[in-house]
């Protein structure tokens, strides 16, 4: 098999248990490179869970996660940065410390391979800042930032190591009609030179307008994985998820 046809993204069997809490229960899903991904599921589902285990932000979990071929078993959450996964947080959590540019540098200067020179790390930053629209704002604080601002924020952040896969969790909650729809331009702007996109999301118009695949999970199992509307239109979709 060549290197083209690999998934870029396989997780097999992944499940996750918090005490005597079962929170993941055998996942299952390969992603291709380039792909757009929407991961639905109620509240408590088990979506920032499984974004934790990808990303190394929580251990102990069964099961196998490989990306482009190699096991992430064992590697740390920056490892993985390295490796071309990247992860926003649900809650953004901005060093508030730093200015809104500093912050976009942090990655570039503690995660990037053997440390990379400072005009890279900068001109990096810049670009991504320009990207998401915040190229005006780069000498605030975080504290400054309305919530959207915050958002491309996270967006600029995990950007700066140029993922091959964005994990996006929850970047549009709580925002207005026109404050999702920038968001969702920038995730398809960013999708269109190749990075895998997966996008955690509430909001179903944004959800049908991004995703190529849709999976839906609930109670911590993975109940659908498909065409959007042929997923969305499945009774255990309606009854589970959209039904209630
Ligand atoms: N660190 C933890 N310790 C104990 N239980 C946890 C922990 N993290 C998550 N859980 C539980 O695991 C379940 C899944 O949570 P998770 O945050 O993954 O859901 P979610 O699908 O992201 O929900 P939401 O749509 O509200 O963000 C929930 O019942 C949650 O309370
Ligand atoms: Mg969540």
């Amino acid at each position: 098999m060549t290197a083209s046809h690999q998934p870029l993204l396989t997780v097999r069997g992944l499940g996750k248990r918090f005490g005597g809490f079962t929170a993941l229960d055998g996942i299952d899903i390969d992603l291709r490179a380039g792909e757009r991904l929407g991961l639905i599921g109620p509240n408590g589902s088990g979506k920032s869970t499984f974004v934790n285990c990808l990303a190394g932000d929580i251990s102990g979990h069964s099961g196998s996660v490989t990306f482009d071929g190699a096991s992430f078993a064992g590697l740390a959450p920056h490892r993985r940065t390295w490796n071309g996964l990247s992860r926003t947080f649900q809650l953004p959590r901005p060093f508030a410390s730093l200015s809104v540019f500093e912050n976009v540098t942090v990655p570039l200067r503690f995660a990037g391979k053997g440390g990379a020179p400072r005009g890279a790390v900068d001109e990096r930053a810049r670009e991504c800042l320009e990207l998401v629209g915040l190229a005006a704002k780069a000498g605030k604080s975080p504290r400054d930032l309305t919530q959207v601002d915050l958002r491309k924020l996270e967006l600029a952040r995990a950007l700066a190591p140029r993922p091959r896969l964005l994990v996006s969790d929850e970047a549009m909650a709580g925002l207005s009609n026109s404050e999702v729809d920038q968001i969702l331009a920038l995730l398809m702007q960013v999708n269109a030179t190749g990075t895998a996109i997966i996008m955690i999301e509430h909001i179903m118009r944004a959800v049908t307008a991004f995703s190529e695949r849709l999976v839906v999970f609930v109670a911590g199992r993975k109940i659908a994985d498909g065409e959007p509307r042929a997923v969305l239109a499945t009774p255990e979709v309606e009854a589970a998820y959209l039904g209630n």
